[in-house]
């Protein structure tokens, strides 16, 4: 009798500062390492230069547990799928590197994935044990992290078409940049959602954006947080300490409402009411249940991503590598990072 053979990928992801090993076979996770670099909670946000250094000493020893704990060897790998981009330049020509240089030792092909389709196609992962429901295509994936805010429309694994995203801010530095102004730890959005659950969501009200179609803005928002946080500071100095739980519980709820104002609309227009949430601010309890409750009053079919697969991981990286091993896509030993790129390329 003729057995398939089994497609066994090595993820590498390393694009800001989680540096993440993953092993996927024939689309099962077997394992998924991350070691998230603590070094840059006393800058207040990622410092470029320290998480390339930080990538460059957690790559061997991470790859290492994540092979191990697959319970495969080295030799049955069928491919290595690592980020390309977008990401910091520097933490991802670790992660490029280290790619070229097990493939080349281990005579197996590279797979180049995007960053933003990984975390689109985290819903793909399939965990034994676990019931497998992921999106039917079409549908609306609304991805927000610290560095991006989009609502793509997704039409195959690897047709992805970007309808809505944000002219500035992504909502994670929204909730990062005013949590920074209240004087709580980097990254501040766990923070905030902490505090949010003990504090009256409509205690206080934040400026809203007023943009076209279905794009986002938090740069405003942002400042109007600053300006009224250092209005009533001048009249009382312990503000922010005496209203904590508020203040954290009313952004949120104004970012939610940003984020779903326009994912409503997105709807709307498509017509498409299969919808997932991805990225790292869908680890937000108050955006979970806000869109369980909006998928109620419209009927959506909703898909939340395990908390496991919303941060940056390489599980998603992964998965993607995988379904482009199956087409075929395979990259040379001359491939680059990008900081930048679009989420079609
Ligand atoms: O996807 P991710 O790990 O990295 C990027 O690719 O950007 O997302 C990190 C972002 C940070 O801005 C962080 O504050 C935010 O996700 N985040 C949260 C929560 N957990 C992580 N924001 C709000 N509530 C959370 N529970």
């Amino acid at each position: 009798m003729n057995k398939e053979k089994d497609i066994i990928i090595l993820g590498i992801e390393s694009s800001c500062d989680d540096t993440s090993a993953s092993v996927i076979k024939n689309g099962y996770l077997l394992s998924n390492v991350i070691a998230s670099q603590k070094v840059h909670e006393e800058y207040g946000g990622v410092v470029p230069e320290l998480a390339s250094r930080a990538h460059q000493q957690n790559i061997i020893p991470v790859v290492d547990a994540a092979i191990r704990r697959s319970g495969i060897s080295n030799t049955e790998l069928s491919a290595v799928a690592f980020t390309r981009g977008p990401g910091l330049l520097g933490s991802l020509l670790v992660g490029t590197s280290f790619a070229k240089g097990f493939a080349l030792a281990q005579n197996i092909p590279m797979v180049e994935v995007n960053h933003l389709q990984g975390h689109v196609l985290a819903h793909f992962v399939r965990e034994y044990d676990t019931e497998f429901d992921p999106p039917q295509f079409p549908f609306l994936c609304l991805l927000v992290s610290g560095g991006n805010s989009q609502i793509i429309m997704v039409k195959n694994h690897l047709d992805m078409e970007v309808i809505g995203q944000t002219i500035d801010d992504a909502a994670g530095e929204a909730f990062d940049k005013c949590a920074k102004v209240m004087g709580l730890p980097y990254p501040g959005g766990p923070y905030v959602d902490r505090y949010a659950k003990e504090g009256n969501a409509n205690a206080f009200q934040f400026a809203k954006p007023r943009i076209p179609e279905l794009n986002y803005s938090f740069s405003g928002l942002k400042t109007s947080f600053l300006y009224f946080l250092r209005d009533r500071l001048k009249e009382n100095e312990k503000f922010i300490e005496e209203n904590t739980a508020d203040l954290c519980a009313s952004l949120q709820r104004t970012i939610i409402e940003i984020l779903l104002d326009k994912l409503v609309k997105a709807s709307k227009k498509t017509g498409i009411k299969e919808v997932a949430i991805a990225g790292g601010v869908s680890a937000n309890s108050g955006l979970r249940q806000a869109m369980i409750n909006e998928a109620e009053r419209r009927k959506w079919k909703l898909h939340i991503p395990k908390f496991a697969f919303t941060t940056d991981n390489a599980a998603m990286i992964a998965i993607t590598g995988y379904y482009k091993y199956l087409r075929g896509e395979f990259t040379g030993q001359d491939a680059i990072p990008f900081a930048r790129m679009d989420i079609r390329q």
